[in-house]
């Protein structure tokens, strides 16, 4: 593929959506086109799942295995549509949460075997492997505490996921962190308690080094 594909995971509150903004607008000021993407959702079809996913507007909650099935509608949809005709362009395309959610937030969080839930969702991506996945790492009380302030701010709720217990939260962000452990060559750990503006300095760091772009543009 012409263009690279790069993921941003962790606990709530990690900042990410504040971070691929970031990073958006730094690729793009040295002439790489940028495509901004987020899972679930970043279709039509795929914002309807993430509706269902988070909101429970089908008037039930998914078991856990339709909760499994429908991430993975949302990103076997997000992958075929937009993800790769973009990256086939030269296209740069950075995507908040992608399978490695899958894998912590169902197989650690929820108790799926890793196994089965990597080849269901080699099923949906067509076997595409992000480039980088940058992993914003903080405790799950910190997160909280963010996300508290943000949502008061909005006048917002917790989602179902942001309502499960403390314990769910905990296996995830060590599931996070092992499967980093598994991968060292594609994913990379950052410390997301630092402020805002140390983060994205390590991220044009980290992404410039990966792929070549001169440091001196990365200040
Ligand atoms: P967010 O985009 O606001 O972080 O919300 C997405 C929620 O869905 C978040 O709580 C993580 C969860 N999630 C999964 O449980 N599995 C997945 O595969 C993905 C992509 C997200």
């Amino acid at each position: 593929m012409k263009g690279k594909f790069i993921t941003f995971e962790g606990p709530e509150g990690g900042g990410k959506s504040t971070q691929i903004k970031e990073l958006a607008a730094f690729l793009e000021a040295r002439g790489i086109p940028v495509l901004q993407a987020r899972e679930p959702g970043g279709t039509r079809l795929g914002e309807r799942v993430r509706g269902l996913l988070q909101d429970d507007t089908a008037g039930e909650p998914p078991s856990p295995r339709a909760e499994v099935l429908l991430f993975l509608a949302s990103r076997a949809q997000l992958v075929a549509n937009v993800i790769v005709p973009a990256l086939e362009k030269g296209v740069w395309v950075l995507c908040d949460r992608f399978d490695d959610s899958t894998f912590a937030y169902q197989g650690y969080g929820r108790g799926f075997d890793l196994d089965a839930l990597r080849c269901l969702d080699a099923f949906a991506t067509g076997g595409l492997v992000p480039d980088l996945t940058l992993l914003l790492d903080l405790p799950p009380d910190v997160g909280f505490a963010r996300l508290a302030t943000r949502q008061a701010g909005e006048g917002s709720a917790p989602d179902r996921f942001e309502r499960e217990a403390r314990a769910f939260h905990e296996r995830l962000r060590a599931g996070f962190l092992e499967l980093a452990g598994r991968e060292p060559g594609r994913i990379a750990v950052i410390d997301a308690g630092q402020p805002r503006e140390t983060v994205a300095g390590t991220v044009r760091e980290m992404v410039a080094a990966r792929f070549g772009i001169g440091r001196e543009a990365t200040r």
